[in-house]
C-alpha cells in the first residue's frame, strides 16, 4: 500500500513543518540561537558591588535613588519558583530591598520593621510608588515567594506566594510593614505595580500552576493560561486581564496605561492595556519584539525601558546552571512613535538602545534610566552586581 505510506509520510511532513514553523523556528529565532551580539553603548559601564541577584529595579526620580529587590546568587540557585528551583532550605534569609544612592555612590541595605513572618521575605518583582498624601512617603510593593509552612514539602506544593506592602520615607533605610495580601489568585506572581494610596495593585501570574509538568508544556505551546490580576486590600482580588500567554513584567504608564511583557518560547511582545473604572484592563496595542524580554519600567516622560535577552537559550541552558558563566544583555526602549510611520498604524516604536555580550553587564532582568544623570542602572536575578552605564 504505497499510496497510504506516501499519504502518512506527507501528513507527517506537513505536521513536522507546521510544528517547526510555529514552535521550533520561533524558539530558535527569539531564543537567539544564531544571533550575533552587537555591542551598543556598553563602553562606559562601571560595576558597584554590594547587592547581588536583584531581580527588579525602580527609580525614585526626585532623589535619584534606585530601589533594588535583592537576594544572593546561592539562594537564587536553590529558591527560584519561576524556574522551579524549590529547595526551600537552601534559600537566603537575607533577601532585602537595597537602595543605590548616586550622591554617596553607596548601596544601603534596608531593614524591615513590624514584619513578623518567620519565613521572611523572598523577593522577585517590586514597585515603589510615591504616596499621593505625602511626597516624602513611599509605598513599596513586593512579591514574596514564601516557602510553604511545611518547608520540606516545597517541591510538592511550590511557593506560598503573597504580595507585601511596606511604607518608607525618601532616604530612609527602614521599611515599615503595612500588610500581607494573600489570595487564591496570587498564585505564581512575577511582578507588581502599586497604587499611590498603598491599598491596591496589579500583578502578573507567570504560570498556570505552581508546580508540575504542565508549566513547561504551557510555556512551550504558548498556552493562554496566565493573567494580570487586581487586588484591593479591602475588596480582595480579581482577574483584570485573562487568557494571556507568559505574563512577566508589568508597569504603569501615563493616563491609565498598563504595560505587560509576554514571554513564552514562541511569543515575545509588549501589550498595552487601558485601566477601566472597575479596574479591569482593556487591551489597546500589541508590540512584537525580536527576543525575549523581562521587566519593564516607565519613566516620568512615559517612555518604557525593558530588560531584554539577546540569547535566551544560553541564558536558560548554560547560565542558569552556572551563574559564573556570563549571559549577554540588551535593553529596549518603547516610546510613542512620532514619525511618519505612525500614520500607518505603528503607534509605538521599540528600539534597542544597549547591548553587551555579558562581559560588562551579565544576566539582565531589570533596568531603569536616570535621564538627569544620563545613566542606565542594570541588574539581574542572577547577576553579581549593579551595573551603571553612561549613555
Ligand atoms: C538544598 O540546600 C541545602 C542547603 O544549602 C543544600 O545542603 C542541599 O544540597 C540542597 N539540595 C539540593 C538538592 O540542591
Ligand atoms: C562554573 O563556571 C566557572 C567559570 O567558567 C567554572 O570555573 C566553574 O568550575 C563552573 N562551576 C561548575 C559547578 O560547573
Amino acid at each position: 500500500m504505497p499510496s497510504l505510506r506516501v499519504a502518512s509520510l506527507s501528513i507527517l511532513l506537513v505536521a513536522g513543518a507546521v510544528f517547526y514553523q510555529t514552535r521550533v523556528g520561533p524558539l530558535i529565532s527569539l531564543g537567539g540561537a544564531f544571533r550575533v551580539v552587537e555591542p551598543l553603548k556598553n563602553d562606559a559601564c562601571t560595576k558597584v558591588e554590594g547587592a547581588e541577584a536583584c531581580e527588579k529595579l525602580v527609580l525614585h526620580s526626585p532623589s535619584g535613588h534606585v530601589y533594588m529587590a535583592c537576594s544572593t546568587l546561592e539562594s537564587r540557585m536553590n529558591w527560584l519558583p519561576y524556574h522551579m528551583a524549590l529547595n526551600a532550605s537552601g534559600r537566603s534569609t537575607t533577601d532585602h530591598v537595597a537602595i543605590y544612592d548616586p550622591t554617596s555612590e553607596k548601596i544601603i541595605h534596608t531593614r524591615l520593621e513590624g514584619f513578623s513572618d518567620a519565613r521572611g521575605i523572598n523577593v522577585h518583582g517590586m514597585d515603589v510608588v510615591p504616596s499621593k498624601f505625602d511626597k516624602n512617603e513611599l509605598f513599596v510593593y513586593l512579591v514574596n515567594h514564601r516557602p510553604p509552612v511545611e518547608e520540606a514539602k516545597a517541591r510538592v506544593y511550590g511557593a506560598d506566594s503573597v504580595i507585601e506592602i511596606f511604607n518608607t520615607k525618601v532616604g530612609s533605610d527602614v521599611l515599615t510593614h503595612v500588610k500581607t495580601v494573600e489570595d487564591p489568585l496570587i498564585d505564581t506572581p512575577n511582578d507588581v505595580v502599586g497604587s499611590s494610596d498603598g491599598k491596591s495593585f496589579y500583578f502578573t501570574n507567570d504560570h498556570s500552576t505552581k508546580t508540575g509538568l504542565m508549566r513547561v508544556v504551557h510555556a512551550y505551546l504558548s498556552s493562554r493560561v496566565t493573567n494580570v490580576a487586581y487586588c484591593h486590600v479591602d475588596a480582595g482580588c480579581k482577574i483584570a486581564a485573562g487568557d494571556l500567554a507568559g505574563c512577566n513584567g508589568i508597569a504603569r504608564g501615563k493616563d491609565g496605561k498598563i504595560f505587560v511583557v509576554l514571554s513564552t518560547t514562541s511569543v515575545s511582545e509588549i501589550r498595552v492595556f487601558e485601566e477601566q473604572d472597575d479596574n479591569s484592563l482593556v487591551q489597546t496595542d500589541i508590540i512584537p519584539a525580536d527576543r525575549h524580554m523581562d521587566n519593564i519600567v516607565v519613566d516620568e516622560d512615559d517612555v518604557a525601558y525593558i530588560a531584554s535577552i539577546p540569547k535566551t537559550m544560553h541564558f536558560i541552558f548554560v547560565h542558569q546552571n552556572n551563574f559564573s558563566i556570563p549571559s549577554p544583555s540588551s535593553i529596549h526602549r518603547l516610546s510613542l512613535n512620532t514619525e511618519e510611520s505612525s500614520f500607518y498604524g505603528e503607534k509605538y516604536k521599540l528600539e534597542k538602545i544597549f547591548e553587551d555580550d555579558g562581559s560588562q553587564v551579565s544576566a539582565i532582568t531589570s533596568t531603569v534610566m536616570d535621564k538627569k544623570r544620563s545613566v542606565l542602572y542594570i541588574h539581574g536575578i542572577s547577576a553579581p552586581c549593579l551595573s551603571i552605564c553612561k549613555v
